[in-house]
């Protein structure tokens, strides 16, 4: 059986080869714990050395500002969870934006249950944070400002830089959860002006399980595991090296191509969009048309449901639904929700995302199938 085409890269990406060939020494002969002081440990710890250094070149940090974490997930979770505890006794207010993943939104609802307080930001219809909105939320008990880089479903790139400009001015902390854009686009930490920044491994062609946390040597945080004293006292735990490693080659690869990725990227992704647009009447773009992610096509088709065109191409195509459908009710996602996207456009939202692998074959296959699936559907009247 031939596979689905995969235009999910921003669900997980494959393993770059070049990242399996550094990782296998630590799989089969490098066991050693990089805390151990004698021989066994020696490779190890210079392995996580070196690509403490990798991740910081594609930052443009220091190597001791970055602390490995287990993905994203987790880096959100630090890096929230931290700060708040960290500045609990100067206040308890945190501003987010309305479309954040839900490893920041579930951290602020937790917070909130223990005393804080927390201003989610609306988004316009392109899923763009307003600077004027981050401005009119910040209050004296402000501690913390946390507005993602990139978005996962629609690709809108927020304007980090300006509201790094703000935070400075009032002195609260800003973190940013990069997980989709560091690898598909420039995110350098002195750049965006952030305190904090979140990346996950398994986005950048790395494995799944792997992230890390930029922290600004000057940030007020607290640690996030206790134990022994890993991660320079931050996080607790014999570091997973073979994981470790596979991120600081991911980063040397996505430093070494950024442009020529890309450039592919965009180029397989509005080949996509320009062949549905041609062949399906009835398609409206989400997200920004310009500031969003080279690789990410969110698209709704009008009348249909998500759901049902998957159904369809699901074979041959695999892509995300950004709404379901279930016979009482329609999910609509939160992002396409707080863009005010019409249900009757919303319902049938699909979100495309390519990466380095795709190919112009995929593509021109993609195109035939979703067009002829959503051509079918718009026929029988579903
Ligand atoms: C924007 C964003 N943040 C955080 C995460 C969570 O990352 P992880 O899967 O590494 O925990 C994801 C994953 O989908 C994401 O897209």
């Amino acid at each position: 059986m031939t596979k689905p085409v995969y235009l999910d890269y921003n669900a997980t990406t494959p393993l770059d080869p070049e990242i399996i060939d550094v990782m296998k020494p630590f799989f089969e002969e490098h066991f050693g714990n990089p805390s151990s002081t004698h021989w066994y440990g020696i490779i190890p710890k210079k392995a996580v050395q070196n690509a403490r250094n990798q991740v910081a070149l594609l930052l443009n940090c220091k190597p001791e500002e970055i602390v490995f974490t287990s993905g994203g997930t987790e880096s959100n979770n630090f890096a929230i969870k931290g700060v708040a505890q960290a500045l609990r006794n100067k206040g308890k207010h945190i501003i987010t934006s309305q479309i954040e993943h839900s490893a920041v939104l579930e951290v602020c609802g937790l917070l909130e249950k223990n005393g804080f307080e927390t201003t989610y930001l609306p988004v316009d219809e392109y899923g763009l944070v307003n600077v004027l909105d981050v401005q009119k939320a910040i209050r004296p008990d402000t501690i913390l400002i946390s507005v993602m880089h990139a978005n996962n479903e629609v690709g809108t790139i927020q304007p980090i830089e300006k509201i790094a400009e703000l935070a400075r001015e009032y002195g609260i902390v800003l973190h940013t959860d990069a997980a989709q854009s560091v690898g598909k686009i420039p995110a350098q930490v002195h750049e965006l002006g952030v305190d904090l920044l979140s990346i996950a491994g398994h986005k950048m062609y790395a494995p799944k399980g792997i992230g890390a946390l930029y922290i600004r040597k000057s940030a007020a945080i607290e640690r996030f595991h206790h134990g022994a004293g890993q991660e320079m006292g931050l996080r607790a735990g014999t570091e997973n090296v073979l994981g470790i490693v596979g991120l600081g080659q991911a980063c040397k690869i996505a430093k070494n191509s950024l442009e020529r990725n890309m450039k592919h990227m965009k180029k397989m992704r509005d080949m996509l969009h320009e062949g549905l647009k041609n062949r399906v009447e009835n398609i409206k773009l989400n997200g920004h048309p310009e500031k969003r992610l080279p690789n990410t096509l969110n698209l709704s088709f009008q009348g249909l449901e998500a759901n049902r065109i998957l159904e369809e191409i699901g074979l041959e195509i695999a892509a995300s639904p950004g709404a379901a459908c279930h016979s009482d009710k329609i999910d609509i996602s939160h992002v396409l929700k707080a863009m005010g996207v019409h249900l009757g456009w919303a319902k049938g939202t699909l979100r495309f995302s390519t990466g380095r692998m795709t190919t112009g074959e995929e593509i021109d296959k993609a195109v035939r199938v979703i067009s002829e699936a959503a051509n079918k559907l718009i026929k029988s009247g579903k």
